[in-house]
């Protein structure tokens, strides 16, 4: 396959120059100008950007158990319409990864699909909080890395044991930040819009009381730890003093689309699709979600896509599940809400989007490099474009972006040499 005349954005190398890519065999071949090709695979990418395949490091795939939501099929194939090349499936599937009879299956099956699906383990059974999983034997076996996503892990013993064994594995440990004991509902932000709707809602000391915990611990075991999906502009701040104190670039965290792009305001209009735990907060929140972004302090854009059923999100708004899917409307979120604002690059997204993400799970994916596999999207970042229920490849349409026009189109995701869009 030959792409030409792309603006090809690869941060890892520093290019960013118009050239011509050439793939044989899954890998880039070459890179440069009016490259000698034969074939008739050819896409002319004049006026596109062409960029490493996105990575997501929180993704849900609810397959095995819940494939009404969606299934590794399905949600590959959503990945791969939003640019993605490689995705980190989250534990909490029904049964939760948490052996390895569970996650050889879910790794068998992946290996099927055109993208590159990873699977993290739970950090302890059934994501209950109390018995650790094997964690050595369930790193041996594939996992990505371990999280009880979805759920925070309450017991500091624990959390210190298992950081302490992740970080002799070298694997990443990921943590959802909400202590229970200050989430009255889930899914709303305790505030103006939750007592407008006569509910005590999630404070924000329920996000960052845990952060604090988690860093701390982070330092004194040197573990690798991505605080995931941070909402409060009071986690950045600490996020932000303890990468100071961090020499070890043992701390990464996420910012996801919804929580750069939205704020609680969204549930007057939205109801439960806007129900996400961590909840979508004010405005300043969201504003000290971009400073953080802008600084490094999240260093990851990832998009905790999270597909519910339309029957579940039509029932009582305290009864609905929390979450939202994202994997098609992440990048044009980034360039709508970062990059078309002025806060920051398309370089620097690809970066948040790919390069660092790839880094810290150390995928061999995140560049353009002569050799690498050929994982890379192709976008138009000057289309604008409305999201509609054609757009969505997931099974699940739990999105409060539908109806709304975004910037940045992706056009073709090539993975391992190969379309996986369109
Ligand atoms: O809102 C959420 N939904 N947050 C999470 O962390 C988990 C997710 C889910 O699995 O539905």
């Amino acid at each position: 396959m030959l792409i030409k005349n792309a603006h090809v954005i690869d941060p890892a190398n520093k290019t960013d120059d118009i050239l011509d890519i050439l793939i044989e065999d899954g890998r880039i071949s070459g890179l440069g100008r009016s490259l000698r090709y034969t074939g008739d695979e050819i896409i002319d990418a004049a006026g596109l950007v062409a960029a490493p395949g996105l990575v997501d490091v929180h993704t849900h795939f609810r397959d095995p158990g819940q494939t009404d939501k969606e299934t590794l099929h399905t949600g590959a194939l959503a990945a791969a319409a939003g640019g993605y090349t490689s995705v980190v499936c989250m534990a909490n599937t029904l049964p939760a990864v948490d052996t390895v009879n569970t996650l050889s299956d879910i790794l068998d099956r992946a290996a099927k699909e055109k993208i590159h699906i990873y699977q993290t383990s739970a950090v302890t059974m059934g994501r209950e909080g109390r018995e650790p999983v094997a964690m050595r034997e369930l790193a041996a076996a594939g996992a990505a890395g371990f999280t009880d996503d979805g759920t925070p892990i309450m017991d500091e013993k624990l959390v210190r044991r298992a950081m302490k064994e992740a970080a002799a594995l070298g694997k990443v440990i990921s943590f959802h930040e909400e202590d229970p004991a200050y989430v009255w509902q889930a899914g709303v932000n305790s505030g103006r819009v939750s007592e407008s709707m006569g509910l005590s809602g999630a404070d924000r000391k329920a996000e960052y009381s845990m952060i604090e915990r988690d860093l701390q611990l982070a330092l004194e075991t040197g573990a690798t730890v991505d605080i995931q999906h941070v909402s409060a502009a009071e986690s950045v701040d600490i996020i932000r003093s303890y990468k100071k104190k961090d020499k070890n670039g043992l701390i990464h965290a996420e910012a996801t689309p919804h929580h750069f792009s939205l704020t609680e305001d969204i549930l007057a209009e939205k109801g439960s699709l806007a129900k996400v735990n961590p909840p979508l907060r004010t405005e300043a929140d969201r504003q000290a979600i971009i400073e953080g972004i802008k600084d490094g302090t999240l260093d990851l854009i990832a998009t905790d896509h999270a597909p519910h059923t339309a029957e579940e999100k039509a029932g009582e708004f305290v009864k609905a599940p929390s979450g939202m899917i994202g994997l098609e409307t992440a990048f044009a979120l980034g360039m709508t809400n970062l990059v078309k604002t002025g806060h920051i690059s398309i370089k620097r997204l690809i970066e948040l989007m790919s390069v660092n993400p790839a880094r810290l799970y150390g995928l061999n994916a995140g560049s353009l490099s002569v050799g690498a596999p050929a994982d890379i999207v192709i976008f138009n970042p000057d289309t604008s474009w409305k999201f509609t229920e054609e757009d969505i490849h997931s099974r699940s349409k739990n999105s409060p972006f539908i109806g709304m026009t975004l910037q940045g189109k992706v056009r073709y995701t090539i993975s391992a040499g190969r379309y996986a869009f369109p």
